[in-house]
């Protein structure tokens, strides 16, 4: 199979992740968009990040209702469960990824999409919630197997990735409902997210320069702030 074949949004593993885990089949169209604005901008393959956006996340397809985006606002499961249980229901994700890929015979480039795209970062929310609970845990417990994004594709779809899950968790009716507003609050967030993946080390193997991420941070910031105002710009006229 080559890229361009499964670069269609259409394509069965596709069709099965809109059926069965709708939420994460629409995070992953976002993510497309945005992976595709800033590698234009950036000349790079954009049909290959185009794909590695589409099936990175086809692992949940497995539980789907492990995650938040398939919740839909209600019940979420992990309230009432261990944290270091949750954090490996949620990691588990990339290894039943690259099991359904291989399965599917995806082509390897679009399997590093699925082994990198967390890196060997940590699920930080259930560590410390595990803390202060008083349990006896390991940082180590917590993160993901890695490895680190080995390319500047790879790199480009953690940053792209997290960058959606962190605006989504944003109080997004206040973004909508802020208009103009909504801008300096993208820009912080994505700054953020930019920044805590620095820190933790996780673009060693992807060379990105500081202009790389001055185009990353404007080109997500840009298409973000256009997608919530198309919505808030909608939402005003629902009211009238
Ligand atoms: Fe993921
Ligand atoms: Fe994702």
């Amino acid at each position: 199979m080559t890229i361009r074949d499964i670069s269609n949004p259409s394509s069965p593993l596709l069709r099965d992740l809109q059926r069965q885990a709708p939420g994460t089949y629409q995070h992953s169209l976002t993510i497309a968009t945005l992976i595709e604005a800033v590698g234009m901008e950036l000349g790079m393959d954009t049909n290959l990040l185009r794909a590695g956006a589409y099936y990175h996340d086809i692992g949940k397809m497995r539980h789907p209702e492990r995650f938040v985006e398939n919740q839909g606002g209600g019940k979420n499961i992990h309230d009432s469960m261990s944290p270091m249980l949750s954090s490996m229901e949620i990691i588990s994700h990339v290894k039943d990824g690259l099991e359904l890929a291989y399965e599917a015979k995806l082509p390897r480039r679009i399997r590093d999409f699925i082994a990198e795209h967390h890196g060997d970062t940590s699920t930080r929310y259930f560590y410390n919630k595990a803390v202060s609970l008083g349990e006896k845990v390991e940082w180590s417990q917590f993160c993901y197997p890695g490895p680190k994004p080995q390319s500047r594709e790879t790199a480009l779809l953690m940053i792209t990735d997290s960058v959606e899950a962190a605006v989504r968790a944003a109080n997004i009716r206040e973004l909508e409902d802020s208009g103009g507003q909504a801008v300096s609050k993208i820009e912080k967030i994505v700054s953020q997210v930019i920044q805590s993946k620095i820190n933790e080390n996780q673009f060693e193997d992807a060379a990105f320069t500081m202009k790389d991420f001055t185009v990353i941070r404007k080109t997500l910031v840009s298409v973000l702030q256009s997608m919530y105002h198309t919505r808030h710009v909608k939402k005003i006229e629902r009211r009238k």
